[in-house]
């Protein structure tokens, strides 16, 4: 169960934070109402059928592939990537390569370079079908397979994650027979992770996915049980935040594996609050590297920013610091884990940003790194941003602002109709 400390008392009074946290069955049922809220129940309604699909898939793509390659972008490619690194990565034959996240050549290039002509699958993933990114990506590697393995060879490589009923991409699969996996209706991009979209990924690169779908129904069943529970108190600190004009929230781990955590984090909660003009901006950090670089920032750049660490209650702690020339004056440290030194790194951070740089820094901390884990924090993150969207009073599943680019570049490329 993940846990949420903050020192209320500096931040609103204790009446206060009551009388907002009276207000959450009120948000509940807002979000109830809304058609997209699908994720809300799926760690305990997933599709049974499809989850055995998806680990058969997996199981065939490790047995005749040595890349998949994952096309897709935002909530189409975040939430698998980190959960995928922050478990440290691929454990089976197959290794995971992904593509259509920018529209970079380089990049695209060095995945080429990478795959080779080695054996590989892709699984190309987008709820609408159309996203310009992926569907480049998908065009370049669909033509590689057919070149290598025939066209017959090829729909037999390609898995497609998209819209149950419609769009290019569901009928292109149904017309070519890929096997299909689908992105409900009443979930968005950044919600989707527990589907098809972030499992099929993590499946085949060796993910308990079933206990990731446990460990997100423990989650929802805290929460809904609790009004709320720890994931509405962080919703109403930051609604709190927001008041007093904080203007930027800086997720802090002290886990390099958890960058890509970090960036699903962003997305959700950029892509949910920051229209109308309001929402708290989402950055990061990967601390200690960061303390080298943002930590002046964070220490005593502008006071407008709040901290949230996202901590760990079991380390490994099977690395000690061993003897050496004592030169280096870390004599002190000789036997000590490496973990134990990195947990003080933090005590030390969080003092020194809370006492001496004065703000406010929040603590959210699960059991431990595995797969159960990222399911309970995957699902009290988006039940939290939900909340706290819904306490600012913007609707969370919206993103008419992403508009705005793709009109301009699809003018100025020629696109018909634009
Ligand atoms: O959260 C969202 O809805 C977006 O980030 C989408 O996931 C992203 O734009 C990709 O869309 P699609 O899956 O339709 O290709």
């Amino acid at each position: 169960m993940i846990n949420f400390r903050c020192n209320y008392g500096k931040i609103a009074s204790v009446e206060a934070f009551r009388a907002e946290l009276d207000r959450v069955p009120g948000y509940f049922d807002a979000l109830r109402q809304s058609s997209m809220s699908g994720w809300m129940d799926l760690p305990e309604n997933y599709d049974r059928e499809e989850f055995a699909r998806i680990k058969t898939a997996a199981e065939k793509i490790n047995s005749d592939s040595d890349y998949l390659i994952c096309a897709g972008i935002g909530g189409s490619y975040l939430g698998h990537r980190a959960a995928i690194e922050a478990l440290g990565g691929e454990t089976g034959r197959t290794k995971i390569l992904y593509v259509g996240n920018s529209l970079s050549t380089r990049e695209l290039k060095k995945v080429l370079a990478t795959l080779g002509n080695a054996d590989f699958s892709v699984n190309v993933i987008s709820k609408s079908g159309t996203t310009t990114e992926t569907a480049i990506a998908f065009r370049i590697f669909r033509e590689k397979l057919i070149e290598k393995y025939g066209a017959e060879g090829a729909a037999q490589r390609i898995y497609a994650t998209t819209d149950a009923a419609r769009g290019a991409l569901h009928d292109e699969a149904i017309n070519r027979g890929y096997q299909r996996f689908v992105v409900p209706d009443n979930i968005g991009g950044r919600f989707s992770v527990l589907t098809a979209v972030g499992l099929l990924p993590m499946a085949v690169a060796g993910v308990d996915i079933g206990a990731m779908l446990r460990g997100a129904a423990t989650e929802r069943k805290d929460i809904l049980e609790n009004n709320g529970g720890r994931a509405a108190e962080y919703a109403v600190v930051r609604k709190f935040m927001d008041d007093e004009n904080r203007r930027v929230e800086v997720m802090a781990n002290f886990e390099p594996s958890f960058a890509y955590f970090n960036e699903w984090w962003k997305q959700l909660f950029g892509e949910s609050e920051g229209k109308e003009k309001r929402g708290i901006f989402p950055a990061s950090v990967i601390d200690t590297t960061d303390l080298h670089s943002m930590g002046q920032y964070l220490q005593e750049g502008a006071r407008d920013i709040f901290e949230t660490v996202l901590e760990f209650e079991e380390d490994d702690e099977s690395l000690a610091i061993p003897e050496g020339d004592e030169a280096d004056g870390l004599g002190y440290l000789v036997g000590r884990s490496l973990a134990s030194v990195n947990r003080v790194a933090k005590e030390a951070t969080i003092g020194a940003h809370r006492d001496e740089g004065n703000i406010p820094v929040l603590r959210i901390t699960a059991p431990r790194i595995d797969a159960e884990t990222l399911g309970a924090l995957f699902y009290f993150f988006e039940m939290s941003c939900a909340l706290s969207a819904t306490a600012q009073g913007v609707n969370p599943f919206d993103q008419p602002g992403v508009e705005a680019y793709k009109r301009r570049m699809f003018k100025l490329l020629g696109k018909p109709g634009f």
